[in-house]
């Protein structure tokens, strides 16, 4: 019976020297196996107790029950003491400082100039009571010339300028001259017949949007954006178009600018004028200030003036087209047409229309 309770005492001793040099949690659950699970030692023994001749199992069962208990506690023991400090030390190697940027840091989006821009002009109209509509950039001959007083001959109309499109079904394409031919839209005007097919006067619409024009130069790209106006009623004047462009050129350029109209010339609209601003480098003088002697302006070559837009009264020919919309003899108003690009070009600096579409990130950045 001693031989047993050595074996117990000699068990209990191995086992919590283990347990008190064990590094971590990890071990000590190893060792509580080792020790105290089911096919170890100590527990075979206690379970054994029953077979034992009755004298000894009073003795050897509690030597086991204490060897165990003791093992147990030990493990307890240390278990919380080394868990506390490996909470402690993986919340330390966890911490995230979720005040700290990226790295490297995310880049901000932000809006394309051009559209920046047509936001800007769309503000500053839908606060003058202008409403905003759009319309198709695949359009009828009609809309884009024909209902747009264009003369059967109108250089524009040519296929050197202007990109013609054919049905893809098989149909024959319409014959040349014909309304029902298909364009991308060469300008916005289309929408001034088009609008005023689908509401009576008063109207009063700016319509943002893609045109469409064989061209390719510094000043010039295939596809850019325009913005057309049109406000008709019965009693709007050049007067009218005169103060909402010089509203709208303040805006825009300045509080201080001016405008003014020089005669111009363009099919549906009569008298056609094309619309300056002030210029806002040399406030309007043509010579960079403080400059000795008098530099002149590179913005407005000297003149004062920078060309922002076509504009007239519109014509009773386009007029006519939608009489029966309820655009009589008493109707009338303006109409005006302004490029985008150029808009933007003007108040930025932009050298060259095709850094618009290179979508190159140092140029795009600049803005916003
Ligand atoms: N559509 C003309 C252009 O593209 C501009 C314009 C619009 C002129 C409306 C007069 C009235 O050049």
């Amino acid at each position: 019976m001693s031989d047993v309770l050595n074996r117990i005492e000699e068990l209990r001793a191995t086992a919590l020297q283990q347990v008190q040099a064990a590094a971590d949690t990890a071990a000590l659950e190893e060792l509580r196996v080792r020790h105290l699970g089911r096919k170890a030692e100590l527990p075979n023994l206690l379970r054994g107790v029953a077979d034992l001749p009755p004298d000894q199992r009073g003795a050897v069962g509690k030597a086991a029950n204490q060897a165990r208990q003791a093992v147990e506690a030990l493990i307890d023991e240390r278990t919380s003491a080394l868990a506390a400090g490996e909470l402690d030390a993986r919340l330390a190697a966890d911490a995230v400082d979720l005040t700290l940027p990226g790295t490297p840091p995310r880049p901000v989006g932000r809006l394309h100039l051009l559209t920046q821009t047509r936001r800007e002009i769309e503000d500053v109209f839908l606060g003058l009571g202008f409403r905003v509509a759009e319309g198709p950039e695949v359009e009828w001959v009609h809309y884009n010339f024909d209902a747009l007083n264009h003369a059967p001959a109108h250089p524009a109309r040519g296929r050197s300028d202007t990109f013609y499109v054919r049905p893809t079904d098989g149909t024959a394409p319409p014959e040349h001259g014909s309304p029902d031919e298909i364009v991308l839209r060469t300008h916005t005007s289309p929408m001034q017949v088009r609008s005023m097919e689908a509401q009576g006067p008063p109207i009063a619409i700016i319509v943002p949007g893609r045109v469409y024009r064989r061209d390719s130069d510094a000043t010039h790209t295939p596809q850019f954006h325009q913005v057309e106006g049109l406000w008709v009623d019965e009693d709007i004047t050049l007067a009218d178009l005169k103060g909402v462009l010089l509203a709208f050129a303040r805006a825009i350029f300045g509080p201080d600018r001016d405008v003014r109209l020089r005669p111009h010339f363009f099919p549906f609209t009569e008298p056609s004028v094309e619309v300056d601003v002030s210029c806002f480098q040399c406030a309007g003088s043509g010579e960079l200030r403080g400059t000795k002697p008098p530099q002149r302006c590179n913005l407005c070559k000297g003149t004062g003036w920078l060309e922002i837009l076509g504009s007239g009264m519109v014509d009773p020919d386009v007029l006519g087209y939608v009489r029966e919309f309820g655009y009589g003899d008493g109707a009338q108003g303006f109409a005006f047409g302004m490029g985008i690009e150029r808009i933007a070009m003007l108040k930025h600096g932009v050298p060259d229309l095709r850094l618009y579409y290179d979508n190159d990130l140092r140029f795009l950045e600049q803005f916003g």
